[in-house]
């Protein structure tokens, strides 16, 4: 794959970033005087009280980092109050809801009103003074409801108005959320709420995600139902019709709180810049998960300028990201970066494969979006199921199309580029990560070519270096090695909530000196990345991040297996899928240690099947259906060294069907299970 693609004529004459040469010099501007750059940047922002220093990076090998010190702001009346006076008509948010008109109409009092006939999908527009309203309306409320700046707010609720809303109420106020992705359990929820000492938690009575039914607000009510004793008070945000428990004292309807009193302007809560913003829990190599936090300032500056310049953010583009804002893509590419840049975007509630996989071009032809962003398994979903979806289509208004997630091999990029973009919207690979706040490397499409499959090159300010085996930089301009970055830039995280240590130790303390992304990655005499995926023990399965720990710890908690190891499978549309081998303890409840220990795929006969499919359910109620093994493999004994660690790469060689190929087995301390395994 040689091919490249430069963005045409009509694009580049218009970008910001038009040539290599502007590329290359704000880029060694950004590094050689980093001051000078964000500063310049930042004074495009409101602020309260400017800053004493830009970056002061007092030792970023201790993970301590600040930017913009002494500023004082609000992120809101950045993403809202500064466009109120020349753009308080402009439409900031489409919203669509999940499916029929009945679903979406009557509801977020103050917006234009649903449109849609019978049968259609109800939208509701909402402009930047009808959003300001509704923030402020918000902020009001919480302030009286006795949230106050600095306490916690777990939300856990679907893609709609009001819970957009409520997290600008809580940045308004200074409030931290703290959002989970509605894919978790219960269980998941308790663990984070207890982490955070969450006081509240937003829900639902339930979310719409294409035929499914979410119930939410029974998996809060069990996540509730034992420890979390933070959390006093719940705010039910009513979707649909259905009934739910609500705990006296503790469980309240939104509709029923939220009056008309609490309409009018709402104080910003003046905030440091290196005060909270938020929460966001992201898996680990190791143990739980943890709460990667981060801070008002620097944030706010980053996340607006890489949507301004990766995706080249104009005025009156209609930009959509299809990110859930369980995920920090929704954090900075739905929230907050659009309303920073002053642009109009499309909030869905749904899933692009309903009513049918022809939903995305639909909505693209609605609503006239120029800027689409997804992620490649959701683009390899909607590849397979034919090119008349698209074609059907009038997808004229596209201009760029952006990718996030996990690297997206040529084929589906070929496919987007081509028959989604008719080959005139170049295709926009964002690599970047919970902890970094923002897109860190991406091709500037109208600056140099954009090669299939490559991430392409740093966004500015961040420093990549590719460490070897070693741990030393491979200074030649090809290489493949570790991904680091050498320094801090705006949008960083600041820390791991709740632990001073952590940050330093997850991500300082193996190659110290560099901020370790735990991503591998290949550089071309270009000067082009291509990152390769996690070479820790993380997974990514549709896009979704897990570590294989976690899923190992709850499958060593059930009553029967005594032993797992868990690893990651190519998967052609998710891009990985979970494959755990589990050790059984029990004979009467599992096929035992001396049984065929085969099966392998789910739907297994007898015994082992039943466990099986047990056993994926045990993994789905614990952590959530997004950590849901596609294959529990029971064995009786693990591949492991003298020292008693599980040898991984012996198993990652077998899922992969490389058992001939097994690499240097001298350390394996059992080889009598390889017979078994292979
Ligand atoms: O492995 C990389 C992969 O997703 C990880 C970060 O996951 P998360 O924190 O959940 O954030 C996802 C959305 C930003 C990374 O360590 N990843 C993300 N984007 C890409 C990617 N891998 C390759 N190419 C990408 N564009």
């Amino acid at each position: 794959m040689n091919k490249k693609f430069l963005a045409g004529e009509k694009f580049v004459s218009q970008a910001y970033i038009d040539s290599e040469e502007k590329y290359k010099k704000m880029y060694a501007e950004s590094l050689d005087n980093p001051d000078g750059f964000w500063g310049k940047i930042a004074e495009e922002f409101v602020w309260s009280k400017k800053w004493d220093s830009v970056l002061s990076e007092e030792d970023f090998v201790e993970g301590k980092v600040k930017w913009f010190s002494g500023a004082e702001l609000n992120i809101t009346v950045n993403c809202l109050d500064r466009y109120l006076e020349e753009k308080g008509d402009k439409m900031a948010y489409i919203w669509e809801g999940n499916g029929s008109g009945a679903e979406g109409a009557g509801r977020a009092e103050g917006a234009e009103g649903a449109e849609g006939a019978e049968g259609q999908e109800a939208v509701i527009r909402f402009t930047y003074k009808q959003v300001y309203e509704e923030v402020c309306k918000y902020g009001n409320f919480l302030r009286d409801f006795g949230v106050k700046k600095g306490d916690k707010i777990c939300f856990y609720a679907p893609m709609i108005p009001e819970t957009i809303f409520l997290l600008l109420a809580c940045a308004r106020i200074g409030a931290i959320h703290n959002v989970i992705f509605g894919g978790y359990s219960g269980k998941s929820i308790q663990e984070r709420a207890e982490d955070c000492s969450a006081r509240f938690v937003v829900t639902a009575n339930e979310g719409l995600r294409g035929k499914k039914k979410i119930p939410l607000k029974e998996a809060v009510d069990e996540a509730l139902s034992e420890g979390c004793n933070s959390v006093e008070k719940v705010l039910v945000i009513r979707r649909t019709d259905a009934e739910v428990k609500m705990k006296e004292g503790r469980d309240v309807w939104l509709d029923e709180v939220v009056k008309d009193e609490y309409a009018g302007d709402c104080e910003p809560e003046i905030m440091k810049a290196e005060d909270p913003l938020f929460i966001l829990y992201t898996s680990g190599s190791t143990g739980k998960p943890k709460g990667v936090l981060h801070t008002c300032g620097g944030y706010m500056v980053y996340a607006a300028t890489t949507l301004k310049y990766a995706f080249d953010v104009k005025d009156d583009d209609v930009f959509w990201c299809t990110a859930d804002i369980g995920w920090i893509t929704g954090h900075s590419y739905i929230v907050y970066g659009p309303l920073l840049s002053g642009t109009t975007s499309v909030i869905f509630e749904g899933v692009l494969t309903y009513p049918d996989a022809g939903r995305s071009w639909d909505m693209v032809e609605r609503h006239k979006v120029s800027i689409f962003y997804t992620a490649p398994t959701l683009i390899r979903v909607l590849q397979k199921e034919g090119d008349d979806f698209p074609n059907g289509k009038d997808l004229s208004s596209l201009r760029l199309l952006g990718s996030v997630g996990e690297p997206i091999n040529p084929d589906p990029w070929l496919w987007y580029y081509n028959v989604v973009g008719k080959g005139e919207c170049p295709v926009v690979d964002t690599y970047w990560q919970t902890e970094t706040g923002g897109f860190v490397i991406m091709p500037f499409p109208a600056a140099y070519p954009i090669k299939p499959g490559s991430a392409g090159r740093p966004f500015f300010g961040i420093e990549p270096v590719l460490l070897d085996n070693e741990g030393k930089e491979i200074n030649e301009s090809e290489g493949n090695g570790r991904l680091m970055i050498k320094r801090s830039w705006p949008g960083m995280m600041r820390g791991v909530y709740g632990n001073a240590n952590k940050f330093k130790e997850k991500y300082f303390s193996r190659f110290p000196g560099y901020y370790e992304t735990g991503d591998g990655a290949r550089r071309d005499k270009d000067g082009d990345f291509w990152i390769s995926g996690r070479i820790d023990d993380v997974l990514s399965v549709a896009g979704h991040r897990l570590g294989t720990a976690e899923i190992e710890n709850v499958l060593v908690s059930h009553e029967t297996v005594v032993e797992a190891a868990v690893v990651g499978v190519p998967d052609e549309i998710k891009g990985e899928s979970i494959y755990a081998f589990v050790v059984m303890g029990n004979p009467s409840t599992s096929s035992g240690p001396s049984g065929s220990g085969t099966s392998g795929t789910s739907g297994g006969s007898g015994k082992s099947g039943t466990i099986e499919k047990e056993l994926k359910d045990y993994v789905a109620e614990e952590i959530g259906h997004v950590a849901k093994p596609s294959v529990i493999r029971v064995v009786s004994g693990l591949p492991k060294t003298r020292s008693g660690k599980i040898m991984r790469r012996i198993l990652k060689k077998i899922v992969r069907g490389e058992s001939e190929d097994l690499g240097d087995i001298s350390a394996l301390a059992n080889p009598e299970v390889l017979e078994e395994l292979v």
